[in-house]
């Protein structure tokens, strides 16, 4: 038996970043690993995901080692071990999913699989364990933006949603078409910093419309603006684009907030590392009367601290996964009615 406040073991390798992560029953986090595979996918572009599957294969066991040690536990210490099981590329799921339940095997320890989207809701929580529920959670990542009620760890509203384009894939595009490099989010964010917010303006895609957002349209508008003014420096293209895409985002999350009843709001995906968003949202917060439960960037890009924190959290509530689950690719977060 395995004791409840024993530390857990999280492995991440749903996209290109390989990862793992020890955190204790009392959510500290002990160790947190993450390589990076940016120059194994720069030269094309984007992520390849042949490359990132080999690449996790490579780095995987050296990183869950390095998690391991720097968490200065004994495998013997361990809970579970948590993994992501999904949504990802399904060769890279299959590398962290293996490999965690080989080593649950070998140890003796539970496995226990985890939805990712459900991994980066729990990310505030690792720095801010006294949340007030029900908080609105704008979850904006490279393949997902979803506005969610949480009204506490396992339950889920879902509150609006892209119709599109996920916000870290606008950002991944435009950077891609503005030859910034990848990944485009840093390099717009990067890029914005010296240029002028107001030099366009894009479009607020169904600002005053609904919870849902679009991002397509703003995609397409960027595109015909560089190629109406092909003086336009890269730094007033980037800083608009991101001006409009955070505008929206803000304001739907702040909408969202109200209709919902929450009591605070919390931000979470690779999105949310955005210094634009964080500052405006802070600002609106502020303005709202909401407390703002901001995680630290580096939970908030991919990790695996946020996996292990919501595997401690499912094996306490709902028990270890069977070894016979598997990966899956186009796994969905569970939303309550
Ligand atoms: O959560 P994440 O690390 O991986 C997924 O689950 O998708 O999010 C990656 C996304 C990418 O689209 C990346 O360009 C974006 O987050 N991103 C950013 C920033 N850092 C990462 N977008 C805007 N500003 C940033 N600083
Ligand atoms: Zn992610």
């Amino acid at each position: 038996m395995t004791d409840p406040g024993s530390p857990v073991l999280g492995i991440e390798t749903s996209c290109d970043e390989t990862a793992a992560a020890v955190v204790g029953g009392d959510a500290s986090v002990r160790s947190s690993v993450v390589a990076s595979q940016i120059e194994v996918h720069a030269a094309y572009g984007g992520v390849v995901p042949e490359l990132a599957g080999r690449a996790h294969l490579e780095l995987l066991m050296p990183v869950v080692d390095e998690a391991i040690r720097r968490a200065d536990v004994r495998p013997a210490d361990l809970g579970a071990v948590a993994a992501t099981v999904g949504p990802g590329l399904v060769g890279s799921l299959l590398v962290g999913v293996s490999a965690a339940k080989a080593l649950a095997l070998t140890w003796r320890t539970p496995f226990v699989g985890v939805n990712h989207l459900e991994g980066h809701l729990f990310a505030a929580l690792l720095d801010h364990p006294g949340i007030d529920w029900p908080v609105t959670v704008l979850l904006v990542s490279g393949g997902h933006t979803l506005l969610v009620s949480m009204q506490g760890p396992g339950r889920y509203r879902l509150l609006g949603q892209t119709l599109d384009d996920a916000a870290g894939e606008a950002f991944d595009k435009v950077a891609r078409f503005l030859e910034l490099g990848y990944p485009g989010g840093p390099a717009i964010e990067r890029a914005a910093e010296t240029g002028d917010p107001t030099a366009f303006a894009f479009p607020r895609a169904m600002a005053s419309d609904g919870l849902d957002v679009s991002f397509s349209g703003l995609k397409t508008a960027v595109v015909h603006a560089v190629r109406k003014q092909p003086g336009a420096t890269d730094s007033d293209v980037a800083a608009s684009f991101q001006e409009a895409v955070v505008d929206v985002l803000v304001a739907k999350t702040l909408r969202a907030a109200h209709v919902s009843g929450a009591r605070g709001v919390c931000l979470a995906g690779g999105v949310a590392a955005n210094g634009r968003l964080r500052s405006l949202l802070t600002d609106a917060c502020a303005q709202a009367a909401l407390p703002l439960y901001l995680p630290s960037r580096a939970m908030c890009t991919d990790n695996a601290a946020m996996i292990a924190a919501a595997g401690t959290w499912q094996l306490e509530h709902l028990g270890p996964s069977s070894l016979g689950l598997g990966a899956d690719p186009n796994l969905r977060l569970a939303f309550v009615a």
